[in-house]
């Protein structure tokens, strides 16, 4: 990768302190950037600060006459590889949306002829708001890449989705940003999360994924420019919204999506860990507690990963395998059973709820392991390979 020039917009919001250590990161891994901040910035973090750490003069005017041509949109547009823009507050976002150029960062942005890159950061209400979120369409739409947001404790004290991205994973996606799109074009379909099958009203049979890793496998086929539909079981995760996410609860309904939506699909990816069985007859009403003991009669789900990978024509299939023991021979005899060409092998005891994870990819080709890492690392080295040596 080139580690150019970067233009680093700030605008008006307190998560502008953490543009300081964003800077300082960025400028660590080699690029050089060149800081423009709005009027309101400036209220919230000072130009010293970020002049100290660019080790460059700051502009915040658009009238500045540092620049010889008296040109200051064009210069520093016309020198970046990249503009980024973090945080974007939700009024720089709406203007973005709209083409307005009213001071000297928007103006640069409308006159780019590079990519932008932008860290939406404010109050949950704000970034809920339709306005905010037709914006953010828009800025998609025009192919602007949005960084986060995230979601958490807020500056404000509310919690909820806005907080700006942390400048790790900023640095992480910039440079992500100037990486090859290997999945352009493709279309990828995938399942995570658990399933639940209903008992009654009130109970079901479900199991411990939290859908960590299918949740950072549709970000890392995201970042590579796929286009994901993603079928998700119940979770406590946000998908992350470029994705079309279709939620489910049982396998029946997790299949029914599979099956509405394989077709034209170059990928699919079934991440989840679906029932094997739900109960026969499932009761409307909460079942009462009138003996001393109770049946359940368990009937087989469909088997979602079984049925596409056995279409005429089937999209490149990727099944997880999460297994106590005998990890090895159980993975690959259940890629060989299912007639998968790639098969990812975790044990349950490593990889259920757990931040990170350790896999072993089985395909034709052998074993290849992945060292342990955060789930969202193994992600991105598991679709970079699925990219590379399978689908494409
Ligand atoms: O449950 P099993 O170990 O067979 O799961 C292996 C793979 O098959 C996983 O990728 C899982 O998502 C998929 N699967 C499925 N439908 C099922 C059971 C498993 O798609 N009913």
């Amino acid at each position: 990768m080139n580690k150019s020039h970067l233009v680093l917009g700030i605008t008006g919001g307190i998560a502008a302190y953490k543009s300081a250590e964003l800077v300082r990161q960025l400028v660590k891994q080699g690029y050089t950037v060149q800081v423009a901040m709005t009027d309101a910035a400036c209220h919230f973090i000072t130009p010293t600060t970020l002049q100290a750490l660019s080790g460059k003069p700051v502009y915040t005017d658009q009238w500045d006459a540092i620049i010889p041509n008296g040109m200051p949109h064009i210069n520093l547009s016309r020198e970046a590889d990249a503009i980024v823009v973090a945080p974007a507050s939700a009024d720089f976002i709406a203007k973005l949306a709209n083409g307005l150029a009213d001071d000297l960062l928007s103006t640069l942005c409308l006159a780019r002829n590079c990519p932008l890159l932008i860290a939406p950061a404010m109050n949950k209400e704000m970034w809920l708001n339709p306005a905010t979120q037709r914006n953010i369409k828009q800025l998609i739409s025009d192919g602007v890449q949005i960084m986060g947001p995230d979601s958490g404790i807020q500056a404000c004290g509310e919690t909820g989705m806005g907080r700006m991205l942390e400048p790790e994973r900023l640095t992480q996606l910039i440079a992500d940003s100037f990486q090859p799109k290997l999945l352009s074009g493709k279309k990828i379909l995938m399942t995570a999360g658990p399933t639940y099958e209903a008992i009654d009203a009130v109970r079901g049979i479900t199991n411990r994924s939290s859908g960590k890793m299918g949740y950072a496998i549709c970000q890392a086929a995201l970042e590579l420019g796929a286009e994901v539909i993603l079928v998700s079981g119940p979770t406590a995760l946000t998908a992350p919204f470029q994705a079309k996410t279709i939620e489910v609860q049982s396998a029946a309904q997790m299949f029914d999506a599979v099956k509405c939506n394989v077709a034209g699909c170059d990928i699919f990816i079934a991440v989840a860990a679906v029932a094997d069985y739900r109960v026969a007859q499932e009761s409307i009403q909460k079942i009462k507690k009138s003996s001393s003991s109770l049946t359940l009669e368990l009937i087989p789900n469909p088997d979602i990963l079984a049925y596409v990978a056995a279409l005429a024509n089937p999209p490149y299939c990727v099944g997880f395998a999460a297994e106590s023991e005998n990890l090895a021979a159980y993975a690959e005899q259940k890629r060989l059973a299912k007639k998968l060409p790639l098969l990812v092998g975790n044990l349950a005891s490593q990889a259920i709820g757990s931040d990170d994870n350790e896999i072993l990819l089985f395909d034709d080709n052998g074993i290849h392991p992945l060292p342990r890492a955060d789930k969202l690392t193994l992600a991105r080295q598991l679709m970079q390979y699925i990219a590379q040596k399978g689908a494409i």
